[in-house]
């Protein structure tokens, strides 16, 4: 299984419900070769219509923020979702959905075989990192599991909500930063 075949067989997903009311299955964007993955929640209205994650308001700070530790999805990251079909009226995804696509996401992770991986928000790092993760005391560390680093961060969507959290989220990225340049080996 390559990457491009499984997005193939994922764009025609029936695992859920989701799929009734989606336009389009929001798969994942970004370099395949991506030593970083960044996971978010669930696809939005704007990444429902263009089937790209991240791409609304949330996207474009997301990717400023990208931009400025020298990240971007041309050439070095990967961005999933822990459910790739957007839930109707941007409710959280339910236990059943999140199980029945779980299953993609893992596919992407080995396939992708990143050495770090950036929760972004509540959803995402407790699927994720631990059921009990507290983004707002425990982000910015970083938790090895299997060789791999894991950690979590404020999702872009909270910060546009409170802007006041934003100083200490880009502090997350500037760990980011540094984390990539002692385990990764691209030049970035
Ligand atoms: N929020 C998310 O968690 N993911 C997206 O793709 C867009 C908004």
């Amino acid at each position: 299984m390559d990457f491009d075949r499984l997005k193939e067989e994922c764009l025609t997903c029936q695992r859920c419900e989701l799929c009734r009311t989606r336009q389009h299955v929001v798969f994942g964007d970004g370099a395949k070769n991506s030593e970083v993955l960044l996971i978010g929640e669930a696809p939005g209205a704007n990444e429902d219509e263009q089937g790209l994650p991240f791409v609304g308001r949330s996207g474009a700070l997301l990717d400023s923020y990208l931009h400025v530790i020298g990240l971007s999805r041309e050439k070095n990251v990967y961005i999933a979702n822990t459910i790739k079909c957007r839930p109707p009226q941007n409710r959280d995804p339910l236990p059943a959905e999140r199980e029945a696509c779980l299953p993609w996401l893992r596919q992407q992770f080995k396939l992708l075989s990143p050495k770090i991986v950036v929760c972004l928000g509540r959803i995402a790092a407790q699927q994720i990192i631990r059921p009990d993760f507290q983004v707002t005391k425990e982000h910015g560390t970083f938790i090895e599991k299997d060789g791999v680093l894991f950690m979590g961060t404020f999702h872009p969507a909270a910060l546009l909500r409170n802007p006041s959290q934003k100083p200490i989220a880009f502090e997350d990225f500037a760990a980011l930063q540094e984390k990539i340049k002692q385990v990764c080996d691209h030049t970035y």
